[in-house]
This record gives C-alpha cells, structure tokens and sequence, in this order.
C-alpha cells in the first residue's frame, strides 16, 4: 500500500535535489515550450522523431537554441550549424562531457569510451582509437574492405531479394574482419548476434525519458521486486550481453595469435603494441558503432539508390568513362569521380544515422549567444535540422546528388559530413566509415541495377521507410 507513495517521494527528493544543483543567473535560458510545475516538458518531448518536432519549435522560436526541462533535468538543443559550431567547436573545453546515464552503467556500458563521460580514461582511449582510425591507416584497412565487399556482390547476384540480410552480413563482416581479424559467414555468428542485441538496448535505453532511472539515480537503489524497477531486469538482461561482447572476441584473437593464425587487423596491431587491458577495449568499442551505423549507412544508400535509379544509371556511366568496365573502384580513383562523391554525400546528408548525435553535458555554466546554460545541461545537436535545412538545401526530402556540384560538375566546396559530429568527441570511426560507405556504393553502383520490386500485375511495389526511433536511427 505504501509502495506507490514512496516511490512518488523518492521521485519528489530526486527532483527537489536535481532543482537545487540548477545554479541561476540574471541571463536568459534560450526559448522552448512553457514548462509545467514539476514535470516541466516532459510531456512535450516526443518520443517518434523528436529531430523533426525539434526543428519545428526551432523555427516556431525563431531560435536555433531550445531549452526544455524533463522533471528537472535541464536539456539544451541545437538546431543550426552555425550554433554547433559555436557551442561544440568554439566552446569545446566545456561541452566535452557526456551526460552521466544511469542505464549505461547499469547496463554495463560504461567501459566504451564514446559514452563515458570527460575524464582522463577518455582521453586515453579516444587517442589510442584515433592514432589507430587516423586516414591514413585506414587506408591500411582497404584490401580487407575490397574482400568483404566482394562476396557481398556474389551474395547480391546470387540472392538479389535477400537484399537486406546481405548488407546486414556486410556491415558485421567488415566490423569484425577490421577490428578482430574475425570472418563471420552468417548472421548467426555468435558475436555479431551478441553486438546486435546489446547495441539495439542501448540505442533504446539512452532517450530522455526512456527510464525514469535515468532521470532519477537514486531510484536505482530500489529492490528488483519494488513496483516500476522493470529496468533492473532490462539491465541485467543487458549486462549479460556486454560483459561477453567485451570479453570475448579478445579472449579468442589471443588464442589465434598465440596459434599464429591471427589476420592483421586493428585489434592485433593493438596487442603487438603491448597496451594495457584497457587499450584493447577500445578496439571492441569500436564494434558497436562499425555494426550499427554502418549498417544503418549502407541500407540508407540502397534505399536511396533503389528509389533513383537515374542517379545510379548516371553514376555508371561516369564509372565506365573513367574507368572502363574491367575493375571496381578502389579508393585512389576516388577524386576522378566526382558524381559518385556527390552520391556519397547525398546519402549521408539524407538520412544521418544519428539524427540527435550522442548527447553531449556543459562542465560548467556558460554563456552562449547571450543566453545562460547551466552546468550539467545535456546537450542534443539536431543533425537532422542542419541537413534539413531549406535555406541550405532546397527541397531538403529530395534525394539529389546535384546539390553537391557546381554548374561545370566538379563537386562544390560543401564537404564538411554533419553526420558525424563536431568538435573534440567528433566521431573517431569517420574515416573507416567513410571509406567502407564509399567503396560499397561505388562497387554496387559499378555491377548492379536498383528498381522497386513489383507486384503480380507488374505494378511497382512503393518503398518503405520504416526506421527506428532510438538514439540510433
Ligand atoms: C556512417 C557511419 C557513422 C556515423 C554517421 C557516425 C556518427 C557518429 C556521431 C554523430 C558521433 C557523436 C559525435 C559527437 O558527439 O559530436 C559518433 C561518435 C563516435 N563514433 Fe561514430 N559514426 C559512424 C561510424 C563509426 C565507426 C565505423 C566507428 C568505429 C570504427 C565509430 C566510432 C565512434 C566512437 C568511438 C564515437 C565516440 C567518440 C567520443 O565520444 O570520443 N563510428 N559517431
């Protein structure tokens, strides 16, 4: 009987604490949605596409900054370019840090240094994975990229259909075979399902409001048997899955080096440098964001390519003139194509895979714009908004690769990629994930035609879009 009173008062003290922590200042907050007593927007935040409702209020405020609160959280959005850069470039030595989510550490997710707050085992391990993913050792990396890429178009040609299974093996191919040295044959390979399940609860556990947990930490010291701990079993279910996805594809890349069977890749190049424990994680970090976002990537671009098929058809040609008919591109043709390029921006820009970024936290209070930004205030950059920008690119939900050229068809000097973030937490796996992006849509571009399927009566079947709606697209 008294469970459900005790659990409003330990909400009511965790807000009340999180409240007072809020310093004030005579500056104003940037504009958002009136807040209620309490619960401030928290039933303001959509949970389907927020990016979208995000930029809405942008242009409702006539501001590129929002601010809501979410029962005494403090959340700061942008929506325009040129105040993520201010803020995210500008600003960098204080919006560095990561919110602090309880989930995470519950989950154990907090050993992968892309989530893990501003502290001094990022900073190691973010230079160990950017000495390792710099572009020219991803360059390395390109005759590992080109195999995969290969059997892939075997598998296309064999199974045309089975379309997105193959990109799905793709993706995790190229994530295990480039960090653990390891050749997955199907989708069933036990590490690949262990990544896939962990990274889909983590996508799912980081949105404002997806736990309550995360907005009030002192909840996590309930019982499992106390009524709303459902995330202690979510979590336990997870951490199962972390603890195996951290552990053992390492466990077993040692045994094949102490074999000498081991494949150069960057999880050994990682050991023969003799880093500490520590450092090798940081190449099993990289699996969550390689499987995922790249996945996510390569199936935007065959949405994109599937819908256009002029595009591709256009594509091709300027392959074969430049090329001729016997190879797949490799990357050093790269800048003789310039259409090709813009394909690969366009993809990127249509559809970034994360459309809120990872949220970032202000170490301090700051003034940005004449606007106050309490210390602790998460951070969401809307990349969507920016990529949807139509007073930068007009008719932002057309797919269309001309965008990105001048008159005389070279590319246009618009080759900052928003999708991966900005400043000091920018994405490490850009250049790994550009190339392999590059080189999938190139080859696929090179050997294949994109239709719709059609139906019995010959009638083109309509495309789906159909993604998720987590942190993850
Ligand atoms: C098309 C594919 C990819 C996209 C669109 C993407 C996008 C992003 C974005 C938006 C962030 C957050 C940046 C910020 O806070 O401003 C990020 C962080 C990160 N990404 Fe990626 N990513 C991709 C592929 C990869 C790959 C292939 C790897 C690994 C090899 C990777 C590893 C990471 C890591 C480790 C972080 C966290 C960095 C930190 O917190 O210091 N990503 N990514």
């Amino acid at each position: 009987m008294l469970l459900v009173p005790s659990l409003v008062l330990i909400v009511l003290l965790g807000f009340w604490i999180r409240l007072a922590r809020t310093r004030r200042s005579r500056l104003p907050l940037p504009p958002g949605p009136q807040p209620r007593w309490i619960t401030g927007n928290f039933k303001d935040i959509p949970s389907v596409k927020p990016w979208v409702t995000y930029a809405q209020w942008s242009k409702q405020y006539d501001s590129e900054l929002l601010f809501v609160t979410s029962l005494g959280e403090n959340i700061l959005i942008i929506n325009g370019l040129a105040s993520a850069i201010e803020i995210l470039e500008r600003h960098a030595h204080n919006f560095i840090d990561r919110p602090d989510i309880t989930m995470f550490r519950l989950m154990n997710w907090d050993w992968n240094f892309g989530l893990i707050p501003y502290s001094k085992r990022w900073a190691q391990q973010r230079r160990i994975s950017q000495n390792n993913l710099r572009k020219g050792n991803v360059m390395k990396y390109e005759g590992i990229q080109a195999a995969k890429i290969q059997s892939f178009l075997r598998s296309l040609l064999e199974d045309p259909e089975q379309f997105e299974m193959h990109i799905q093996l793709l993706t995790s191919g190229l994530a295990m075979a480039t960090i653990y040295g390891h050749d997955i044959k199907s989708m069933d390979d036990p590490y690949v399902v262990l990544a896939e399940q962990s990274m889909t609860m983590m996508s799912a556990a980081a949105f404002p409001g997806a736990f309550l947990v995360n907005t009030f930490p002192i909840l996590r010291f309930l019982p499992a048997w106390f009524p709303g701990t459902k995330f202690k079993n979510f979590a336990n279910r997870c951490r199962v899955l972390t603890t195996r996805v951290r552990n053992e594809p390492i466990a077993n890349l040692k045994q094949r080096v102490m074999e000498g069977t081991a494949l150069p890749c960057i999880a050994v190049k990682l050991l023969e440098e003799h880093v500490t424990k520590n450092d090798a994680e940081s190449g099993e970090e990289t699996i969550k964001d390689v499987t995922g976002t790249l996945y996510a990537a390569i199936h935007t671009a065959f949405y994109c390519l599937a819908s256009h098929p002029e595009v591709v058809r256009r594509a091709r040609a300027e392959i074969h003139h430049v090329l001729g008919t016997g190879r797949l591109p490799s990357l050093s043709d790269r800048p003789l194509l310039p259409f090709l390029e813009a394909i690969y921006r366009e993809v990127m820009r249509f559809y970034p895979i994360l459309p809120l970024s990872v949220p970032r936290a202000a170490l301090h209070d700051d003034v940005v714009g004449g606007y106050f930004i309490p210390k602790g205030t998460v951070v969401w950059t809307n990349i969507w908004a920016m990529t949807h920008d139509p007073n930068v690119y007009e008719d932002p939900d057309e797919f269309r690769p001309e965008r990105f050229l001048n008159p005389d068809g070279s590319l246009n000097n618009d080759d900052k990629v928003l999708a991966f973030g900005f400043g000091r937490r920018i994405c490490v796996g850009r250049h790994l994930a550009d190339s392999a992006v590059w080189l999938t849509i190139a080859a696929v571009i090179a050997t294949f035609d994109f239709y719709p399927a059609r139906g019995e009566s010959g009638e083109e079947i309509p495309i789906k879009t159909e993604y998720t709606d987590g942190m993850v697209w």
